[in-house]
Formats: structure tokens, C-alpha cells, sequence
């Protein structure tokens, strides 16, 4: 797959820097150097976070091409020899360190190894613990080749002697050859704690033998003996190119525009959503990305109780995105955003092809028959899909933002890869989880995820409702009792959050603009619509409830603070919790008329399925943020009849 030459006509050679571009390779070695050479924190340095520090809301929504605004990097640093975390603020325009704080008490999210040994090597020294060949003996695995230790999050148990260390434990899988999949074959029991900070093996917890299961899980298309063959070709044509223009990370597609950001925490971001109505462009979205999302399991046996990971805030799902030039992840005419990462000692480089967009083809978008005089109109719905891809551990998690033409904005995930394995013996039926293949369990666990939405609909100052429908009583009004109406209650403060859904309610949020009236007179509003969902089955006091709040709730509000961005907190990695919403929530504010950040958690509850191995089927699951009485009227009349009209011979549902 190439990008498409029609799509890179429309970008310009000379692209002005805006505020919000995220930094570049040059502006990340450059900041590197500053607090290599000014910030005295150490020579050997680990890198966790290196992006940009965006600039005050201000400076940005008032931009102009030739203003001034500060340009900055936000470090994240990692001594390993004394185990301190410090944020530092960098200059870029004038190469000087602004800023360096010690955070005391955190641990950052994963780094493996350190300056003189990669993961790969790093793979190799525990393998080579000797501690970790006896256990490993003791299982009749005398070649280690082929082990797969996967470093987990250990989580935060209060256990003493892991205070202050920066440990994870590593899980263990053996391949039958050295490319199959060997997660398969999960080596039950040997969990082998690691300290990261010195690259070696902390202690080796063994829960007892169980006996490695028989069975190989090959999915890749080397294994498959046979295809189906009687798939015909589907080829998505756009002769003339995609209705989409890109300048630098603006994008412009039919009446939206937007910028596309990125960061190694969040990936994908979206910034600065407007819509154009009636030739005035319209603000919907200041900032919208993935805050935080945590996959809590639920068997309690040996230590899996522990599998609660953090994949933003602990891993980085944009430092595990995949390129995406060697896929076939997206389908038509193609434009890929590049992006900027970093090694742990801050060395840069550009990752090819990791944010892809296209148009898609989306059915019918509104139709009517008048039988009575015998015509019809309808209108095919296309959606713009921005969207990227990762790789953590065993899963893959896709992430897509659609913008269709009725001004309706739709998030999604898609998570497949594979499911989580362990190993039971012969005969046992495992409580917690399901038997995937002989020996082998898949464990009850959820996903949750949480969407950091700073919303400005129409404007900064806007207020959250929350929308219920509901029987009215029988009176005198009612006599058949057939009335429903709507009940709206203004959520003023953010102790009034969360919010739950309730589908029996119909319920759903909105966020107003109380000064700005629709046609109607009435405050103008999206709202955001709950798709698939669930709450924790874990109980009150376990852990995970504290460490990660957010999944507690499903909506959930606050006054913007440009420091608040992440709904476990700054540093969930081995955090006993408390951090991020609930925190944050504390003080109370007002949220009538203010500069309202929605933050909407989702969950998935994955009780897995035999279909799920050896390699799980997308599940699809989201929800929408969609105009209600933000426009006067359907907004997409406007959309032209297709060409191709005819060719239905008639209906043109197609
Ligand atoms: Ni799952």
C-alpha cells in the first residue's frame, strides 16, 4: 500500500509550524541534548516521555500564522542508579532548560534496559538468572530459546519489600519453534519478578509445576493448510482522489477541520474540531484523545490476581504503535501520518505510516420514498476514519475517530491479538475463565477506556446535562398512559459525577452552550451517546478500584486544568491509586458555564469465547458524540445525489 500520490499533491512543500504540531525528530535530539547537557540529573538517563508541552488554550485558539508562541518539550526523565523520576521543561526556541522538578514517590511508566543493554539483551540476562534456569529446569525446559518472558505490571499490593523498586513481573510462554505462537503454551505458575532499575532478576515466585498443555495455536497463514476460495476481489476506487486536504497535520474534509496530534502516552490525538455551518466555522472539540484504559482480570489463583494493566499510563499505547506500510489495516486511498519516537536514551526516530486516514464508504445517510408521486431521495453517508494501531503484549487495540457528514463524531475501539493464556492441569474446569484450547484458560477480564473529550461547543463556556426519558403519570394529562417526556437535570458541580449509564432510561449527556440559542430558542448542544458498556464486578475495597476510579463511572466531568490529562493520574505504574479524577474531583468546582472537560469511560466485559483463540476476532465498541440542537436542521441536505443513482435500477439502498 502507497500513499496516495493524489493526496500528496494537496500538500504544500512549505508548511508553517502550528503550536500544536507534535515535535519533530531534530526538536526531540535537540531537547535531549539541553537536559543531557544543563539538567545534572545523571549521564545515563533514561527517557520516559518526551513531547510536546502544548501551549495555553489561548495562545492557541487565537493563533495566526506569524504570532510567537513559546515552543517547549515536556522530559520525563528516569535516573536508574537512584531510581529518581524528574519532569523537566525545555526551551526549544531558545535551547535552555526552563524547568526540573523531582516527583518524588512515582514510578514511570515501562522502560527495559537501559544504555548499554536493549530489550533484546535485557530479554537474554534474565533468561541467563540462574535462579531462572533452575525454574525452568524444573518444568523440563532446558533450551530457553525458545521462553517468551513478557514483562506485566505488578500493580500495588502494599507489599512491603517492593516499595520504592521499580519492578515487573515477567510471565512466561514457550514457542514450539522459534516462530509460532507460543502463547499457546503458557509455562503456569513461574512468575519471575523483575527489577527493572537494575536489569536483573528481583526474585523468582513459583506457584507449582503444571504441565506445559500439548496443543500448538497457530494462527499465521504459513500454518493454515487450506483457504476458502471463493472470495472475489473488492476493489475501493477513488479516481479522482479523496475529498480530504491535508496542510501539515491540518486536515480539511468537506465542512471539518481538525488537526491531528500524537503523543508516545496517548497516540492518536485530535485537536481543534470545528464544523462549518452556513459559512461560519463552528468549535465542537478543543482536544480529544484516549486518557488512560486498564484491563482488570478476575481469577484469583497464584498471582493473576495481579493482571490489572494500565496500557497508557504503564506502557504507552503510542510508543507500541505499529507502521502500518506493511499492513492491510486500511483499504482505498490512503494518506499516513509519520511520527516522532524516541528510544530510552532519548535517541530519535521517525516511525513511518503509524496514523492512517481515509474515506469510507458508510451506507445509506437519509432516504425518503413519497409513494405518492413516486420519487425518492437518498443519500449515501461517507465518514472520514482517522486511525492508528498497537501492540501490547499479546493484544492489539485499533483506535478510530469518524467524522460523518451529519456532524456526528463517532470513537471506537477494536481490540483483538490475543487472549491472555494460562495453564490448568489435565481435567480442570477453571471458575474464572474459560478453557480455550486442552489445558489452556483465557481468564474473565474487562477492558476499560477512557476518553478525555475538552469539549467547546460553540465556544469555551459550556455546561453538562444529563437526559433521561421517562413514563409520565397517569392523570388528567395522562389519562391512557401513554406520555413520555424528557427529563433534563443541569449537573452543576463535580461531585455530581460520575454518572452511570442507563439504557433503560434512555439516558444520555449533553454539553450546552447556554449563549448560543438554535433556530428554536433553545440552548444549542451535543450529546454524548453510550454505546456497549458494563461496570467493574470487582468488589469495593479491591485494589483496582483505587487504582483505577475512573472505571467506577461512566461520565464524568471537570473544570479544565491544563496539568489534569490523565484519569488514573500522571503515573499509575505501581501506584497504590487515588490519583487522576478522583482526586481531582475533590475540590468541587463549579460547572455551570465553564470550560468543561468530559471524560467517558467505556467497558468491555470479555468472558472469552473458543472463537477467541488462537487469535481473537475484532470486537468492535464506542460511543458517539453527535449534534443534538447544535444545528437548526438536518445539516447534511446538502449532500449531493451520487452519480451513480441509476445504476440500482430503482431503490438505491445499496
Ligand atoms: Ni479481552
Amino acid at each position: 500500500m502507497v500513499v496516495s500520490d493524489k493526496v500528496k499533491q494537496t500538500v504544500s512543500e512549505e508548511i508553517a509550524r502550528h503550536p500544536l504540531d507534535p515535535l519533530s525528530v531534530e526538536e526531540i535530539d535537540r531537547a535531549v541534548a539541553i537536559v543531557n547537557e544543563e539538567a545534572d540529573l545523571g549521564d545515563r538517563l533514561l527517557f520516559e516521555t518526551i513531547t510536546l508541552s502544548e501551549p495555553e488554550k489561548d495562545l492557541v485558539l487565537n493563533y495566526q500564522s506569524d504570532d510567537f508562541v513559546p515552543r517547549e518539550a515536556f522530559i520525563v526523565v528516569l535516573n536508574p542508579e537512584n531510581g529518581e523520576v524528574h519532569e523537566l521543561l525545555v526551551s526549544l526556541d531558545n535551547n535552555q532548560l526552563i524547568e526540573s522538578e523531582h516527583i518524588p514517590g512515582v514510578q514511570p511508566s515501562f522502560i527495559f534496559g537501559d544504555h548499554e543493554t536493549n530489550f533484546l539483551q535485557f530479554d537474554q540476562k534474565i533468561k541467563s538468572d540462574p535462579r531462572v534456569i533452575e525454574a525452568l529446569n524444573k518444568r523440563g525446559i532446558t533450551n530457553s530459546e525458545l521462553v517468551m518472558i513478557d514483562p506485566w505490571p505488578i500493580s500495588n499490593f502494599g507489599n512491603e519489600e517492593e516499595l520504592g523498586k521499580r519492578l515487573a513481573i515477567g510471565r512466561c510462554w514457550l514457542r514450539t519453534e522459534a516462530t509460532d505462537n507460543g502463547y499457546a503454551k503458557p509455562i503456569e505458575g513461574l512468575s519471575i519478578i523483575i527489577d527493572l532499575n537494575k536489569s536483573e532478576v528481583f526474585e523468582i515466585q513459583d506457584f507449582g509445576v503444571v504441565p506445559i498443555p500439548p496443543e500448538d495455536g497457530n494462527y499465521a497463514a504459513r500454518y493454515q493448510e487450506s483457504f476458502r476460495t471463493d472470495l472475489k476481489p473488492i476493489e475501493i476506487t477513488q479516481p479522482e482522489g479523496p475529498s480530504f486536504t491535508v496542510t501539515g497535520n491540518e486536515v480539511k474534509w468537506q465542512k471539518w477541520q481538525l488537526r491531528v496530534g500524537y503523543t508516545p502516552r496517548e497516540g492518536l490525538v485530535i485537536h481543534n474540531v470545528t464544523y462549518e455551518d452556513q459559512g461560519k466555522i463552528r468549535p465542537i472539540l478543543y482536544r480529544g484523545a484516549l486518557s488512560e484504559m486498564v484491563v482488570p482480570y478476575g481469577d484469583p489463583t497464584s498471582d493473576h490476581y495481579k493482571k490489572q494493566v494500565f496500557d497508557s499510563g504503564e506502557v504507552g499505547i503510542g510508543k507500541c504503535a505499529n507502521s502500518l506500510e506493511l499492513g492491510c489495516d486500511c483499504l482505498g486511498e490512503i494518506y499516513y501520518f509519520d511520527v516522532s519516537l524516541y528510544d530510552i536514551t532519548g535517541k530519535a526516530h521517525t516511525q513511518k505510516n503509524v496514523v492512517c486516514m481515509h474515506e469510507e464508504d458508510f451506507g445509506v445517510l437519509w432516504k425518503h420514498t413519497d409513494a405518492r408521486i413516486g420519487e425518492t431521495e437518498v443519500r449515501r453517508s461517507r465518514r472520514l476514519v482517522i486511525s492508528f494501531f498497537t501492540t501490547v503484549g499479546n493484544y492489539e487495540y485499533g483506535f478510530f475517530w469518524y467524522f460523518y457528514q451529519d456532524g456526528s463524531i463517532e470513537y471506537e475501539v477494536k481490540l483483538t491479538g490475543i487472549v491472555n493464556s494460562s495453564a490448568v492441569p489435565p481435567g480442570v474446569k477453571p471458575k474464572n475463565g474459560t478453557l480455550v484450547a486442552p489445558q489452556v484458560v483465557a481468564h474473565n477480564h474487562q477492558h476499560y477506556f477512557n476518553v478525555r473529550l475538552d469539549m467547546m461547543v460553540d465556544g469555551l463556556q459550556n455546561s453538562v446535562y444529563e437526559v433521561d426519558t421517562v413514563r409520565d403519570p397517569i392523570s388528567d394529562e395522562n389519562p391512557h398512559g401513554n406520555a413520555f417526556s424528557v427529563k433534563k437535570t443541569l449537573l452543576t458541580q463535580e461531585n455530581d459525577f460520575p454518572r452511570k449509564i442507563d439504557p433503560f432510561a434512555a439516558r444520555y449527556w449533553t454539553v450546552a452552550n447556554h449563549s448560543s440559542q438554535n433556530y428554536m430558542g433553545e440552548s444549542v448542544s451535543y450529546k454524548i451517546a453510550p454505546g456497549e458498556n458494563v461496570l467493574p464486578f470487582h468488589h469495593d475495597d479491591a485494589v483496582i478500584m483505587k487504582r483505577a476510579t475512573f472505571m467506577t463511572g461512566h461520565m464524568w466531568a471537570t473544570e479544565y486544568d491544563r496539568d489534569e490529562m490523565f484519569a488514573a493520574g500522571n503515573y499509575p505504574n505501581q501506584h497504590p491509586g487515588g490519583d487522576g479524577l478522583p482526586k481531582w474531583m475533590s475540590g468541587n468546582r463549579n460547572l455551570e458555564d465553564k470550560d468543561v472537560v468530559i471524560w467517558y469511560t467505556f467497558g468491555h466485559n470479555h468472558i472469552p469465547r473458543l472463537e477467541d483463540w488462537p487469535v481473537m476476532p475484532v470486537v468492535y465498541m464506542g460511543f458517539s458524540i453527535k449534534p443534538s440542537g447544535f444545528f437548526d436542521r438536518n445539516p447534511a441536505l446538502d449532500v449531493p445525489p451520487s452519480d451513480n443513482q441509476c445504476a440500482c435500477e430503482g431503490e438505491c439502498n445499496c
